[in-house]
């Protein structure tokens, strides 16, 4: 097995988020927004692949925002989204995006060990632990006040399936097991690569334990330096070093002027507002995902991305924006589009040739 590509030789890797599901990130309704409609997101997947993309990242949602799109209702399940899309690719890094609370993780185990034998160690998986109690009251449970500690014990019991060759017990708080055993074994060892994406203390300190990578928003990318202390500060405490990522969405076309006009009507003037008011409501009071200043001062970013960073104007603008986020510690980040199909050539043509300039990207 060669090495995952989020440890590849680029210093500052790319993966695309969210094209598993309607709107990808966005909240607008201008008629070109991504349906995520398997031939096209196959397609997409596979161009990352040739353009040389670390990673393939899918968001975990079970429900729609409602407004006029009710974007999010239609998005691919991720582990089995991850086995086609691994059957279909060479190189990318194949991720699943798994909520704690409604996948039982002997399940996990078996999914992630089957998309990795598909893709042959490319696969990855993102532990997120949810923050929409609409979502949680589909599968008729509560969030957890402890979210995390639940995070703890599903993390731990798919270690030892992968790590211990006799069938074990497990008596937990929130999981209680007998005779647990799981095969095969993933091709990665001791597990595949694993991500999330908290921002609150709890997350981090089970970020620091269990993941790889964390992924984390910011309102300006200075203020990311601090994430990056922030966590190192907490990885340290476990013998451990984690490397971060950031998450942005994407316009990119030949002059400022032309790319600044399309995310205004994409993102303002033709922003799903029902949709945007629902999500930023949710997340404002069950996720404490973002800066405070974010819900603030940039509600256009909820419309655009779903809160993440924008990079928005030429290709020199937006590898100059990529190289201050290397600068500041990231390892990299991810980029979603409004139609990711069209807007990717265009992106991985002009951008990429850049970033080799300046060093960020060498292979
Ligand atoms: C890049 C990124 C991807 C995320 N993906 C998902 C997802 O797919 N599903 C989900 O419910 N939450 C997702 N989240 C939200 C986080 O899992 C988390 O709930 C949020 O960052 C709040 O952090 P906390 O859990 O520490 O409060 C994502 C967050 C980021 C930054």
């Amino acid at each position: 097995m060669s090495v995952h590509p989020v440890y590849g030789p680029n210093p500052f890797k790319l993966g695309i988020f969210s094209a598993n599901a309607d709107g990808g990130l966005t909240l607008t309704t201008v008629p070109e927004r991504w349906q995520a409609r398997w031939n096209d997101v196959a397609r997409l997947c596979r161009m990352a692949d040739e353009a040389g993309f670390e990673f393939f990242l899918p968001i975990a949602r079970w429900k729609g925002f409602g407004g006029a799109t009710n974007s999010r209702e239609h998005s691919f399940e991720t582990f089995t989204f991850a086995s086609a899309l691994a059957a279909i690719t060479e190189r990318i890094g194949i991720f699943s995006t798994i909520h704690v609370p409604m996948i039982h993780p002997v399940y996990a185990a078996k999914a992630l060990a089957t998309v990795d034998h598909v893709s042959n160690g490319r696969a990855g998986l993102n532990i997120v632990a949810g923050w929409n109690p609409d979502e949680f009251a589909m599968f008729g449970i509560h969030a957890e006040a402890e979210r995390y500690a639940q995070a703890l014990e599903w993390y731990e019991v798919i270690s030892r399936i992968y790590g211990e060759d006799a069938p074990f017990d497990f008596a937990g708080k929130y999981y209680q097991l007998r005779n647990v055993s799981g095969r095969p074994q993933p091709v990665q060892r001791p597990r595949p690569v694993t991500f999330n994406a908290a921002f609150g203390p709890p997350g981090r300190d089970f970020a620091a334990q269990a993941s790889d990578f964390l992924l984390t928003t910011f309102s300006d990318i200075d203020a990311g330096k601090a994430h990056i202390d922030d966590i190192n500060e907490r990885a340290r405490k476990f013998g451990r070093k984690l490397g971060v990522f950031t998450t942005a969405h994407v316009v990119c076309r030949p002059s400022q002027d032309e790319a600044e006009a399309y995310y205004e009507r994409y993102a303002v003037t033709e922003a799903d507002k029902g949709a945007v008011d629902y999500h930023m409501t949710q997340k404002q009071k069950f996720a404490g995902s973002h800066d405070e200043a974010t819900f603030r001062l940039h509600a256009k970013r909820f419309a655009g991305g779903a809160g993440t960073y924008p990079l928005i104007g030429t290709p020199q603008k937006i590898a100059g924006e990529m190289m201050r986020m290397h600068k500041a510690g990231f390892a990299g980040t991810t980029v979603s589009f409004v139609d990711y199909l069209g807007e990717l050539p265009y992106f991985a043509s002009e951008v990429l040739p850049l970033l080799r300039d300046a060093g960020l990207r060498v292979a």
